[in-house]
């Protein structure tokens, strides 16, 4: 039997957003991003935050440390292989945390110990003892996972598993690396732990599961109900490949079916919203319209007999609430014959709390914004307050002023733009073969600092035709990738407003970059880069 330390039948979320997830292409974070949304993880309630892999760069292990640092509630994990440098860094990054963890792990696997290790089942054995002990010695919470522990000999899963507890791991996590086990096989592996281990008591056994064949969510459900009291997910399911089990889903579950599985948490499930709009905002990944839980048309009932049933009585159609995930239906729209009280009420409603002058300046966009467009949907001030809790600017960030542009089917684009700094104003045009392009050249020309354009995306926020665009670009240079974002009904002042966001965290400095590869990008112009796209035509 389990009998866990902390007893019952609590599960507690590890939420591997920052590290597995942040793994993922197109979600990498700065530093101060990740702080944020390490911030909202707290809110949410997950009992762990792994907040990165600290040996993998510098970057990573001063974010796990700046994390470590910004949260009080949830243990704060860095991952590490079995190995005393990797253990080392992880230590020193997460040591400032009110409660630390090291998360260290060997694959477990035949094909993963002959092919990728090199190592035997012995050697493989001392290895955990050895890492488990050296990292036990430093922190007190220490987790072991066997990576591809779906695909290991069951016989030598207990070995290892023992091996692991005796020599300190007080949580022993059991990946299914490459997503490919059955929510039966997930059962039994637990059972197999649980019942033949008899150090296995004394700690948390953990879930992990990859996606791969969509059976992620439903194999750590599986685990749960087996026996496991810790499940590692992340917001959206987002993570390596198809990603990881989503924590929404997990919890969702666990709420909505509570007569299957009768297990508390945590999680303070009207948090999940928010977290999950705060993920995609910073990463500029919007979520899939259909995503159980977050998605746009999750609680959405388009067909007749849907809305006819649901306007009888919610229950016909709906197995848990919005609102119980955060999401509110508002019957107040706001326009521009809105006061600042209606604003603030509607702000407190979607669950932001800003400070006086922030909210002052946020009032002030929305004004400007009813006045080009007739209603004003929480979408709209949901994107709003993203722009405006984003980067925040400073005195020496450039500003739009005022563009003009010149666009046809049959010429060149044109485009004038003149930008503020610290009081002074400087003005630049430029050509290209769209006003986009033509524009961002321009910026390029002012700032004086070549970068290359390597994403650009627009979206509507809204479906109407006066919808806000949402543009985020992502741009680079020698010292990094900087991601930015703006928000207009007018899409060139939307995309000059994300590229010099981007161009101010640049200009800011290597804090703002994200992720760890970038300083490898070759330096190069905006103009450069679109020559090599082909694009010759100026
Ligand atoms: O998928 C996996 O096995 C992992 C481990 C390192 C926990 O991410
Ligand atoms: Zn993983």
């Amino acid at each position: 039997m389990n009998t866990e330390h902390d007893g019952s039948g609590k599960v507690k979320f590890f939420d591997t957003t920052l590290r597995d997830g942040e793994q993922a292409p197109g979600y990498s974070m700065n530093i101060e991003e990740k702080v944020r949304l390490a911030r909202q993880l707290e809110k949410l309630g997950v009992d762990v935050i792994e907040a990165g892999f600290a040996i993998a760069s510098p970057g990573d292990a001063a974010s796990v440390e700046a994390i470590a640092k910004a949260v009080e509630g949830p243990v704060v994990a860095s991952l590490s292989r079995a190995l005393v440098k990797d253990i080392d860094a992880a230590w020193a990054a997460v040591k400032a945390a009110k409660r630390p963890r090291i998360h260290t792990f060997l694959a477990t696997s035949d094909l993963h110990l002959a092919r990728k290790l090199k190592m035997t089942r012995e050697q493989a054995l001392a290895r955990i003892a050895d890492a488990v002990k050296y990292a036990r010695n430093l922190c007190g919470d220490v987790e072991f996972s066997l990576e591809d522990a779906s695909r290991t000999d069951p016989d030598y899963m207990c070995r290892a598993v023992e091996t692991a507890i005796k020599a300190g791991a007080t949580t022993i996590n059991l990946p299914d690396t490459v997503g490919y086990a059955t929510p039966a096989e997930i059962a039994a592996m637990v059972g197999n732990v649980i019942g033949r281990v008899p150090e296995a008591g004394s700690a948390t056994i953990s879930l992990h599961c990859h996606n791969d064949l969509g059976l992620a969510v439903a194999n750590t459900l599986a685990g749960l109900a087996a026996g496991a009291r810790q499940a590692e997910c992340c917001i959206g399911g987002i993570g390596e490949r198809a990603g990881n089990a989503a924590l929404e889903e997990i919890v969702m579950s666990l709420r909505t079916r509570r007569d299957c599985y009768d297990l508390d948490y945590a999680i303070d499930t009207k948090e999940i919203a928010k977290t999950a709009q705060l993920l995609s905002s910073i990463t500029g990944v919007k979520i899939a319209p259909n995503k159980p839980i977050v998605g746009r048309n999750a609680f959405a009932h388009e067909s007749g007999i849907h809305q006819h049933g649901v306007m009888a009585d919610a229950k016909t159609y709906e197995i848990m609430t919005p609102e119980s995930v955060g999401v509110k239906k508002t019957a107040l729209v706001l326009g521009k014959h809105s006061g600042q009280h209606a604003f603030s009420q509607r702000l407190r409603d979607l669950g932001y709390s800003l400070a006086k002058d922030a909210e002052d300046r946020l009032f002030a966009s929305f004004k400007v914004l009813a006045d080009r467009k007739k209603t004003i949907e929480d979408r709209d001030l949901v994107a709003l307050v993203d722009m405006a809790t984003g980067h925040a600017a400073g005195e020496n960030d450039w500003r739009l002023d005022n563009y003009v542009v010149s666009s046809s089917n049959k010429m060149f684009s044109t485009a004038c733009v003149t930008l503020v700094k610290a009081g002074k104003t400087a003005t630049e045009s430029a050509f290209g073969t769209g006003p986009v392009f033509a524009a961002i050249r321009a910026v390029e020309k002012i700032v004086k600092r070549p970068f290359s354009l390597d994403d650009y995306q627009i979206q509507a926020v809204t479906e109407r035709r006066d919808a806000l665009g949402e543009v985020s670009v992502k741009i680079s240079d020698s010292t990094g990738t900087y991601r930015g974002r703006g928000v207009s009904t007018d899409i060139i002042e939307g995309s000059i407003l994300s590229t010099l966001d981007a161009i101010n965290r640049m200009l800011a400095g290597s804090g703002a970059a994200l992720g760890s590869g970038a300083a490898s990008c070759v330096q190069r112009s905006f103009e450069d880069d679109d020559l090599l796209r082909g694009r010759t035509d100026r």
